[in-house]
């Protein structure tokens, strides 16, 4: 059982080397970062290496990873299952933009774990994989636009930042007539006009705008929860009527499986949940940390390649991404990894809950057992607007709280915590519960403190009570 917090004094992280780094680092890269979502100012991490469900820091402070790169590492860092396949693969070369056996058998594997996708292509980012996804609808259905729905990531490509994540929700605009609000500057009106926002799990709204623009639209985008709003689930039966929507308008569906495949199921949220879509694009997953993404379909709509539609890329299907592909995806295939990762992900999920009832919070644990959000909030949500109505300031407090503790989520409620097969070893799900306690605790008594100095003892319960 974790420990008592009260019993130990508050935690420190070092940042002597990190703080050196970040002053260096911010001379050579815009933030000091290769990603804006690293970009964390004076707390940006810098990370020296990882093991298992574990990652230190250049300072040496461990943590508990449930970042996992943003979901990548499914089995845990360094496998040398999975490394060593690598290693002895990438001594015949790594890059000959000509076609290796590794390349056939990685994506064989994605059709033997999807058995309803026909043809597939690798690309090396999740990126790539949903523009050329997008490409395809267009190509196959002759028609431009694409919808894809408030709060949903689907990469850095112009067509993907469209909607994704503001926190103010009055910037999407009304919530019958959405507008497609660009992610930042530099992305070309026209394009953006091509990207029509829609509501998850709104099947009314989705109709009413099929009805009125659906001869224009070549395909819906989905990640079928929202892998990044804090894995808000779908509604019962709401993939089902999307697809028979999507059916009966002759628009193409998309599922955008970069978080959920080869996690929520051996065949992703498509077998998950049942549905059969008519693209999807994976990565993360796939390659356990290693670059390796793909897009695949069904015949009749991947026929647009190799003639009539252009995809390619040097790395696409480059030895080290479909060597790690080839691995992972057998040891997920082969083993009972996920098995292992979902009841690991339910005892995680189990003891945040007692520890949050413990306080008397109003909450919601979202998601799936190896991707999960937690919600400060008395609402189920149903969509990305919803999160703004939960006590989304609590969660990252206590998140980045965590850290000192040992044990690391994203400080940003939107993103879910990540379970890999590692997670299971040793005293891991234990540690990570203490973290949270101990977070929990410090983050409740600075908030009532706060609200007594402020002449008002109830703010911190009402507050998240409230949502
Ligand atoms: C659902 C989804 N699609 C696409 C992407 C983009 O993948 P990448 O970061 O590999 O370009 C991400 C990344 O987080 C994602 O979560």
């Amino acid at each position: 059982m974790p420990a008592d917090p009260a019993a130990r004094p508050t935690p420190t992280l070092r940042r002597e080397r990190q703080s050196a780094l970040y002053r260096r680092a911010k001379q050579a890269m815009p933030g000091g970062t290769n990603s804006n979502f690293r970009v964390w100012g004076d707390d940006t991490v810098y990370v020296d290496r990882g093991k298992g469900g574990h990652v230190w820091d250049l300072d040496g402070n461990g943590y508990v990873d449930l970042r996992l790169g943003y979901g990548p590492v499914i089995l845990g860092h360094g496998d040398d299952r999975v490394d060593d396949y690598v290693n002895e693969r990438m001594r015949k070369g790594v890059s000959f933009s000509l076609t290796s056996e590794d390349e056939i058998d990685a994506i064989e594997l994605v059709k033997e774990l999807n058995p309803w996708v026909a043809k597939a292509r690798m690309t090396v980012s999740g990126t790539e994989a949903t523009m050329h996804a997008m490409r395809v609808a267009r190509a196959y259905t002759g028609r431009t636009k694409i919808v894809k729905f408030e709060g949903q990531y689907h990469g850095v490509h112009d067509y993907a930042l469209i909607s994704v994540a503001p926190n103010n929700m009055a910037e999407l605009g009304d919530e019958e007539n959405p507008v497609g609000l660009a992610w930042g500057r530099g992305i070309p009106e026209q394009v953006a006009k091509t990207i029509v926002p829609a509501r998850y799990n709104n099947i009314e709204f989705l109709r009413r705008l099929f009805e009125r623009e659906g001869r224009d639209i070549a395909a819906v985008i989905v990640e079928p929860v929202l892998g990044n709003a804090a894995g808000i689930l779908p509604k019962p039966g709401f993939h089902q009527a999307m697809r028979a929507l999507t059916e009966e308008f002759g628009i193409l569906l998309i599922f955008d499986e970069v978080k959920t495949g080869f996690r929520f199921a051996r065949g992703g949220a498509a077998e998950y949940f049942g549905i059969t879509p008519d693209i999807a694009t994976y990565a993360k997953a796939m390659g356990n940390g290693y670059p390796a993404a793909a897009f695949g379909g069904r015949e009749e709509v991947m026929s647009v390649l190799p003639d009539k539609m252009s995809h390619g890329g040097t790395y696409a299907g480059n030895r080290v991404a479909a060597a790690a592909a080839v691995a992972t995806l057998r040891l997920i295939r082969d083993t009972n990894a996920l098995e292992t990762i979902h009841a690991t992900g339910d005892r995680i999920r189990d003891g945040v809950s007692k520890l949050i009832e413990a306080k008397g919070l109003a909450y919601h644990v979202t998601g799936h057992p190896s991707m999960f959000g937690i919600m400060f909030t008395d609402q189920v949500a149903s969509e990305y607007r919803d999160w703004a109505d939960t006590d989304h300031d609590l969660y990252d407090e206590v998140a980045f709280g965590m850290h000192a503790r040992g044990a690391m989520p994203e400080p940003d409620s939107r993103e879910p915590w990540f379970i890999c097969e590692a997670h299971a070893q040793g005293d891991i799900v234990d540690r990570v519960l203490t973290a949270f306690e101990g977070s929990l605790a410090a983050a409740l008594d600075r908030r009532a403190t706060d609200a007594s100095h402020a002449g008002r003892p109830e703010a911190a319960m009402s507050n998240a009570a409230a949502g």
